[in-house]
């Protein structure tokens, strides 16, 4: 389980985006962040990630202090992300652009032989087109080697922002039973910020709602049932 407790983040030394922010992750559970432009939900994910050094507060991954852990790392102890643009490297292939994922264990190849199959089992058509350029690939089977690629580490908490932004409606469907998947089949804990309140609100387990760079409400996502309220909030 990912604990985060009372974290001060900002970009610049003493000027906190986020101030004594609190939430947890638990495994097979999809937690929801949400909250107006700007109010920090990115940083959120970028600090739990390592990308940012906090001013203060704690993280903790199964009990374990991540203050402290590199990136590098925190993908070795079960963290992975996929930010808001995430991107793939569209003139190489398929295969290639998941063994980018593999890049923190890159000289243990019985381990990445077995993720890669693990991906190939969990989206065939990624094995049919693992030669191909990922440029080729529609919209939505881009988006399985984005977040293919960061499931090479085997996570136990995925962080992913935004991950259906610029997408159809059908492809969007698509990337919400995807992480439901990874939740129901996989056990994974998943942290979720998303723009489309509606679909948020449907997949989440439970919901934390921020306001100027703090917690603001939090519960189970039947709790704002009334969208009027939840638009208000956010
Ligand atoms: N690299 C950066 N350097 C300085 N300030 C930044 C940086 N990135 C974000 N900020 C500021 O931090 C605050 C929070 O930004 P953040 O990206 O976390 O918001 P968000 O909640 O994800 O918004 P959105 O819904 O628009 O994605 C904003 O005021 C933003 O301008
Ligand atoms: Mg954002």
């Amino acid at each position: 389980m990912l604990e985060v407790r009372n974290l001060d983040v900002g970009y610049y030394k003493d000027l906190n985006i986020l101030s004594g922010l609190n939430l947890d992750v638990k495994p097979g559970q999809i937690a929801t962040i949400l909250g107006a432009n700007g109010v920090g939900k990115s940083t959120s994910l970028k600090a739990i990630y390592g990308f940012l050094r906090p001013n203060g507060g704690t993280i903790r991954l199964d009990g374990q202090d991540l203050m402290d852990v590199p990136t590098h790392k925190r993908i070795l102890k079960g963290l992975a992300y996929i930010p808001q643009h995430p991107g793939i490297f569209r003139d190489m292939s398929v295969e290639d652009n998941l063994l980018l994922g593999a890049w923190t264990f890159r000289r243990d190849t019985a381990r990445i032989r077995e993720r890669l199959e693990a991906n190939y089992a969990r989206f065939p058509i990624l094995r049919d087109k693992r030669r191909q350029n990922t440029g080729e690939l529609s919209g939505g089977q881009q988006r399985m080697v984005e977040i293919g690629r960061t499931l090479m580490g085997d996570p136990k908490v995925l962080l992913v922002d935004e991950p259906t932004a610029g997408l159809s409606k059908i492809l969007a469907e698509e990337v919400y039973q995807m992480l439901r998947d990874l939740r129901d089949r996989d056990n994974l804990g998943i942290l979720l910020v998303d723009q489309e309140i509606r679909h948020a609100l449907r997949i989440a387990d439970y919901v934390y709602v921020l306001e100027l760079g703090r917690n603001k409400f939090e519960g189970p996502p039947s709790e704002f049932g009334d969208l009027q309220k939840a638009f208000w909030v956010a």
